[in-house]
C-alpha cells in the first residue's frame, strides 16, 4: 500500500522585534547619532518611520531609504550593534534554542534588516547562516553606510514574498513575525499560516490579519505541538483575582506576562469550583471561602494570595496537604493603625468628642480645663511589634515619652524605655495603648486589677484585638472616673455585617471614641496590600521563595542563575532528602545548592542543579513516595 509521505514544515521567522526585542536600526541610530545635539529628535523620527513602514503606511523601500539617511552610520559601529543585539534576543527564542538548532534545516530568517548583524545573532542559537535572507549594506570608500544592495528583492516592496517564492518550499509554510510584511507572505498565498508575534510589540493592524497570535515562541510551539522549552510559558499561567483586589495587583501580574482574569465579587462554593479548574494563582479577600471541597478541583493551583490580613477564610490544612502555598499581607496596614491611634490620643486628651457632641446640641463650653497637650506625656505601649514600634517612633516625634512592655525581649527604638513588667508600665503611663497579638492567653489581659494599677485620669486605647480587654472592667473604670478617655476599635463581639446592630456596654459612655474595626482600613493600606501580595506570589512562582507564607516552611532563596531549580514538596516523613540525593548521585548530577525546610506537615526541598541532566531524573523525583508536588524552574 502506498502511504503519503509526511509533509515537511518550514518556519519563516522575522528578525527585528521578533527574533530580537528591538529594531536593529533604532539601536544603530543610538550608536551612530551619539554626540549629536538633535539625537533624541532624530531617534524619534527613525522610530516613527520604522512603525509607519512596519504597519504598511509607507512602502518599505521608502522607510529604509529615509532611515539610512538619518542614521549616517559607519561600518566600524557594527560590532557594537551586534554586541547590544546579542543581549536583546527575545526571551522565548533564548528559551527555545533547542527547537531552533534541531530544526535548523527548515528554519529561514527572512528579514528586511541586514545580514551584517542578523547572521551573528541568529547563528548563535543554531540557525544556519545560509538560511538567512536579508539585505546587505553598501559603504563608501571610508566605510560610511550609504545605502543597500538594490538588486536584493528584500530591498523592495513585496520582497519577503519574492524570497519565499524563489525558495520553492514544498510543504507547510508557517510565518512568524510582528510586521505587515510578514503577513504579506501569507496574503500572497505563499504560506499556510501567519502568526502575529506579540512578545515585544503588538501592532493592531498586523494582529488583525493574523491566523493566530503568538505572545511568545513557546505559544507558537505549543500551538503546533512542537517540543519546546520545559519552562511553562507565562501566558499559560492563569491568575484569577476575586473581590475587587486593588488594580495594582492586576497590573503586576499582567506585566509578568500572566493571563489574568478578574471578577468583581466573591464566588460561592459551586462557582469557585467551576472557576478554579485551570487557575494557577488565586487572589481573594476575606469573603471568598476557600474550602477543602473547592481545593479538590484546584488541580493546577500553586499558590493563593489573601489580599487582607486574616486567613480564616482559607482551609490552610487542605492547602498544605495539596502543596499550595498561601500568602497574606500582615503588615501592609501598620501605618494606618498608627495614624488612627495618634489621632485618637490627641482627640481624647483634649476632650474633643464630648465638646463636639455638646456643640451639636447647641452648647458652647469654652474652657481649657482637663485639656492637655501630648507633648511630654508618657505613652505606654503594650506589645512592641510592628504597630507598637512604629507608633513609638511617631509618638516620639510629637514629643511624647515612650515606655513599652513586650513578652519578648525587644530592642528599644529611639529613646523608648523598656519596662520589665506589664505592672510597671501600667503604673508609669499617662496614656496606654494596646498592641499585642490575639493569642488566647491574652484574653482579658487588661481587667479590674490592671485598671486599678493605672494612674487616675488615664487615656486608654485598644486597636489590636477585642478579647484582650475585659469590657465590664473598662466600663467600671470609666464610671469610677479612673479612665478619662477611651479609644476602642476592636471588640470581643463584633457585628458580622453592616446590617447587624453593634451591641456593647461602651455605647453612650462619655469621651469614648468607638470605631468599627477600621484601624487598618485606608486606601493606602489597600494599595500596599495590592502590591505586597503579588510580590510574594511572584517570588514563589519565579524563584520558589516561601518567605512570609502562612502555611509553608519559609525559605528565602537566592535568585536562580545558571542552574535549574527543582522544587520538591512532600509529606514531612523521614528519608525524603536521602532518596532525592540517591537519584542525583545515580545520574551523576552536580548540585549547586540545596535547601530544606520542614514544618509539622510538609517538607520543602529546593535543589539547584547543573543544566544538563536526563529527563528520567525528573520522573524519578516525582515518583518518590509521599511527593505532593514537584516543580521545575529554569
Ligand atoms: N484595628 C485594626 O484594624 C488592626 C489592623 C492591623 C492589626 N491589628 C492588630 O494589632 C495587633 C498588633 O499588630 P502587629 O502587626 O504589631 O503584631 P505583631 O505580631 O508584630 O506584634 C505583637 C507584639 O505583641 C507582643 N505580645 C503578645 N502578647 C503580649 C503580652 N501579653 N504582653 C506584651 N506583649 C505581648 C508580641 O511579642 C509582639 O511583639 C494585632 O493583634 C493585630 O491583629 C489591628
Amino acid at each position: 500500500m502506498l502511504t503519503k509521505p509526511l509533509e515537511q514544515t518550514y518556519y519563516i521567522i522575522d528578525f527585528d522585534s521578533t527574533f530580537t526585542k528591538v529594531e536593529a536600526l533604532d539601536v544603530l541610530g543610538e550608536i551612530s547619532l551619539t554626540g549629536r545635539p538633535d539625537r533624541d529628535n532624530l531617534l524619534n523620527q527613525i522610530k516613527i518611520i520604522t512603525d509607519r513602514g512596519m504597519s504598511g503606511e509607507i512602502s518599505f523601500t521608502d522607510s529604509l531609504n529615509l532611515r539610512l539617511d538619518i542614521l549616517k552610520a559607519h561600518k566600524s559601529q557594527l560590532p557594537a550593534l551586534i554586541e547590544i543585539l546579542m543581549g536583546k534576543i527575545s526571551d522565548s527564542f533564548q528559551r527555545n534554542k533547542q527547537f531552533l538548532s534541531e530544526n535548523a534545516a527548515t528554519i529561514y530568517i527572512v528579514s528586511n534588516g541586514f545580514k551584517e548583524f542578523i547572521i551573528p545573532i541568529v547563528t548563535s542559537l543554531g540557525v544556519l547562516a545560509e538560511n538567512v535572507f536579508a539585505n546587505t549594506f553598501e559603504y563608501d570608500e571610508a566605510g560610511a553606510i550609504i545605502g543597500f544592495d538594490k538588486k536584493n528583492p528584500l530591498s523592495a516592496n513585496g520582497g519577503k514574498s519574492q524570497v519565499i517564492r524563489n525558495l520553492k518550499l514544498d510543504g507547510e509554510v508557517y510565518v512568524i513575525g510582528d510586521g505587515y510584511t510578514d503577513y504579506e507572505i501569507k496574503a500572497s498565498g505563499l504560506a499556510n499560516r501567519f502568526y502575529a508575534f506579540t512578545e515585544n510589540v503588538l501592532r493592531p493592524r498586523v494582529v488583525e490579519k493574523a491566523d493566530h497570535v503568538a505572545p511568545s515562541l513557546d505559544e507558537f510551539l505549543y500551538h503546533n505541538n512542537l517540543s519546546r522549552s520545559q519552562s511553562y510559558p507565562k501566558s499559560r499561567i492563569k491568575v484569577l483575582l476575586l473581590e475587587n483586589v486593588h488594580p495594582i495587583a492586576i497590573q503586576l501580574f499582567e506585566e509578568e506576562g500572566f493571563n489574568v482574569e478578574i471578577r468583581k465579587g466573591a464566588l460561592d462554593e459551586e462557582e469557585l469550583i467551576e472557576a478554579i479548574r485551570d487557575v494557577s494563582i488565586l487572589g481573594i479577600r476575606s469573603k471568598t471561602m476557600l474550602t477543602a471541597r473547592v481545593l479538590e478541583h484546584a488541580n493546577k493551583l500553586m499558590t493563593v494570595g489573601a489580599f487582607c490580613i486574616g486567613t480564616n477564610q482559607i482551609d490552610l490544612d487542605a492547602c498544605t496537604e495539596k502543596g499550595i502555598a498561601v500568602f497574606n499581607a500582615p503588615y501592609s496596614n501598620t501605618r494606618s493603625v498608627v495614624e488612627l491611634a495618634i489621632g485618637e490620643i490627641i482627640m481624647l486628651i483634649r476632650g474633643v468628642v464630648p465638646k463636639s457632641n455638646l456643640m451639636h446640641k447647641g452648647e458652647w463650653d469654652k474652657s481649657a480645663k482637663n485639656s492637655f497637650e501630648v507633648r511630654g506625656k508618657k505613652l505606654g505601649l503594650v506589645g512592641y511589634g510592628n504597630i507598637g514600634t512604629q507608633l513609638s517612633v511617631v509618638a516620639e516625634a510629637l514629643g511624647m515619652e515612650v515606655y513599652f512592655y513586650d513578652v519578648v525581649d525587644k530592642l528599644a527604638l529611639g529613646n523608648a524605655r523598656k519596662c520589665k513588667s506589664l505592672d510597671e508600665l501600667l503604673a508609669v503611663a499617662d496614656i496606654i495603648s494596646m498592641h499585642t497579638d490575639g493569642r488566647k492567653e491574652n484574653k482579658n489581659l487588661i481587667s479590674y486589677r490592671e485598671f486599678g494599677l493605672m494612674k487616675n485620669g488615664i487615656i486608654f486605647l485598644n486597636l489590636s484585638r477585642g478579647h484582650i480587654v475585659d469590657i465590664s472592667a473598662l466600663v467600671d473604670a470609666i464610671e469610677r472616673g479612673k479612665v478619662a478617655g477611651v479609644g476602642i476599635d476592636v471588640f470581643p463581639q463584633e457585628p458580622k455585617t453592616n446590617n447587624e446592630e453593634f451591641m456593647s456596654a461602651l455605647r453612650g459612655q462619655p469621651n469614648v471614641i468607638l470605631t468599627p474595626h477600621i484601624g487598618g482600613s485606608t486606601e493606602e493600606a489597600q494599595a500596599n496590600i495590592g502590591s505586597f501580595v503579588p510580590g510574594k506570589l511572584l517570588e514563589y512562582i519565579n524563584n520558589g521563595s516561601t518567605y512570609g507564607s502562612v502555611n509553608f516552611p519559609e525559605l528565602q532563596l537566592p535568585l536562580l542563575k545558571g542552574s535549574h531549580r527543582l522544587l520538591h514538596i512532600h509529606d514531612n516523613v523521614p528519608g525524603i532528602l536521602a532518596k532525592m540525593n540517591t537519584i542525583f548521585a545515580k545520574y551523576h548530577i552536580n548540585i549547586h545548592g540545596q535547601y530544606l525546610k520542614t514544618n509539622e506537615k510538609i517538607g520543602y526541598v529546593i535543589t539547584d542543579v547543573v543544566k544538563e541532566y536526563a529527563d528520567e531524573v525528573v520522573e524519578e523525583l516525582k515518583d518518590i513516595d509521599n511527593t505532593i508536588k514537584f516543580r521545575l524552574l529554569y
